[in-house]
């Protein structure tokens, strides 16, 4: 089941780190509009999700991140980072994912 927002909604772009702040293959929890979110690195490309793990609301930002896949630090379900999609059992509900924009070295994150 996907949780990628609709595509009609409105979406507002919010500064929240600079490029430096995650390096490759790493992830950061920032707090956006009522919402945690994860910001991940991937090989230099930005990408964001909910920082909650589907199945048990685990913190994914605290979890281990591996050729695209994040893997929850509480039962160790994965997600592919690209694209929130539930990847091995426990989990089995896709993680929201939302849009990136750099701007110089200014990351925003885009919440409709
Ligand atoms: Fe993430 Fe259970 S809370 S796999």
């Amino acid at each position: 089941m996907s949780t990628t927002p609709d595509a009609a909604a409105p979406c507002q772009f919010h500064a929240v780190l600079r490029t430096a702040d995650v390096e490759p293959g790493q992830v950061r929890h920032v707090a956006l509009a009522g919402r945690e979110v994860a910001v991940f690195n991937i090989d230099g490309e930005f990408f964001a999700t909910s920082d909650r793990c589907t199945h048990m609301r685990a913190r994914l930002s605290d979890g281990y991140v591996q050729a695209g896949v994040i893997e929850c630090p509480l039962h160790f379900g994965k997600f592919d980072i690209r694209t929130g999609r539930a990847l091995s059992p426990p989990c089995k509900i896709d993680l929201a994912v939302y849009p990136v924009r750099i701007d110089g070295d200014s990351l925003s994150v885009g919440v409709s």
